[in-house]
């Protein structure tokens, strides 16, 4: 191939010099958001409802985009949504051949979906987790040819013949996963799950109000970041972006320790080769979504800089107008202008690629 088209061919087929154009009215941007279709509601059925709604609005928010999502969008001056597939979705089947296909048809129905109204929509690619180069192939698809801005997964893949049987991205026979991520240069958002029963019945049996956003996603969850942290996922990829809902899942309000107490076990042969706090600044994300917090944020800002944090919502499990009532109070003490465009929608242009 003549060196002049090979280097047309990589400049156009090169993730990163896409910018999505999307609406700018200054309003904010938003990607912790769920959407689901008609054959994965049975999945979440029995998730509690944002306050206030049923959970027959639950589910009809869930499958909406254009009517009732769009406009609350509108009158609560979002500029642009990134849609993920509800929880567990993929990582909720535990047959590898029926997660592999379902992955296909989630991607293919939110990129039909959106194709209308790539202004105010993106996607983050569902993906089954089973075989890490069937994932990172699907990964590549979704975001060279429908798009994709990133990838979302929740939490670890059930797998095994009882779908018992966790699987945790921080495993070398994910590398390949970690590769492709990087080399596309896309996110991954890693959003909570329920457990599986067995975990439920040993943990929660006690006290199962726990169950769920209260404290089992954030206890869950933050197990397998962490994980990712020690067993040198980040010194291995250092491009790698991972991002983390809920401010965190509570990690950064407890770095200190967590890391003062890894340190001592460097000599048991601990993986990583920087600590916790490092990858918090280096490779690590966090949004607002559910937990609006304001002295919270205050805190994170101390412990790994407003270069890593951004707004989100968590909707439909959250209610628009809480976030939208609680973003409009920072602007006033809390941060300054430059600081809230940052927040709102300036880090997550430059981390999704967008063009505004
Ligand atoms: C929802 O609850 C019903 C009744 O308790 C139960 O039969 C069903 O398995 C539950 N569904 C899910 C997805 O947990
Ligand atoms: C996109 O298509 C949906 C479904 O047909 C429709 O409801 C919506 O109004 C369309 N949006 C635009 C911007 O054309
Ligand atoms: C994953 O899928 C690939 C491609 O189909 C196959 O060659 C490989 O053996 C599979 N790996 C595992 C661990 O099943
Ligand atoms: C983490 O590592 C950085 C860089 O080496 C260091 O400056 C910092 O003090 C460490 N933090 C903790 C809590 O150990």
């Amino acid at each position: 191939m003549h060196l002049f088209t090979a280097t047309v061919l990589a400049l156009v087929f090169s993730p990163c010099l896409f910018a999505r154009k999307i609406r700018n009215t200054g309003g904010t941007i938003v990607f912790e958001e769920a959407w689901t279709i008609p054959a994965l509601l049975g999945q979440t059925s029995n998730t509690t409802a944002a306050q206030g709604g049923t959970n027959d609005e639950l589910k009809a928010n869930l499958l909406d985009i254009h009517n009732q999502r769009l406009q609350q969008m509108d009158t609560n001056k979002i500029d642009f949504m990134v849609l993920s597939c509800a929880s567990p979705c993929i990582q909720g089947i535990a047959d590898p051949d029926a997660a592999a296909e379902m992955a296909i048809t989630v991607n293919n129905a939110l990129a039909d979906a959106i194709s209308n109204n790539t202004e105010r929509f993106g996607a983050f690619a569902s993906l089954a987790m089973q075989n890490a180069t069937t994932a990172a192939a699907e990964l590549t698809r979704a975001v060279k040819e429908l798009g994709f801005l990133g990838v979302l997964l929740n939490d670890y893949q059930q797998s095994g013949p009882d779908g018992l049987t966790p699987l945790y991205y921080d495993q070398p026979e994910y590398d390949i996963f970690w590769q492709t991520l990087s080399d596309l240069d896309v996110p991954f958002y890693l959003h909570p799950r329920t457990d599986i029963p067995s975990i439920l019945n040993f943990q929660y049996a006690h006290a199962p109000f726990l169950k769920g956003p209260a404290q089992q996603f954030a206890a869950t969850l933050s197990g397998h970041v962490l994980g990712i942290c020690v067993n040198g996922v980040f010194d291995r990829f250092p491009k790698a972006k991972l991002i983390v809902g809920h401010f965190g899942e509570r990690v950064p309000s407890d770095l200190v320790r967590i890391d003062a107490e890894l340190i001592r076990q460097l000599p048991l042969g601990l993986p990583m080769q920087k600590n916790v706090t490092t990858y918090w600044h280096e490779n690590i994300f966090e949004t607002s979504s559910g937990n609006f917090a304001t002295d919270l944020l205050k805190f994170h800002i101390g412990q790994i800089g407003l270069d890593r944090i951004m707004y989100s919502i968590d909707y439909p499990f959250v209610n628009i107008p809480q976030g939208t009532t609680w973003v409009n109070t920072l602007p006033h003490g809390v941060l300054n202008k430059r600081e809230f465009e940052s927040f709102s929608r300036g880090l997550a242009i430059e981390l999704l690629h967008l063009d505004d």
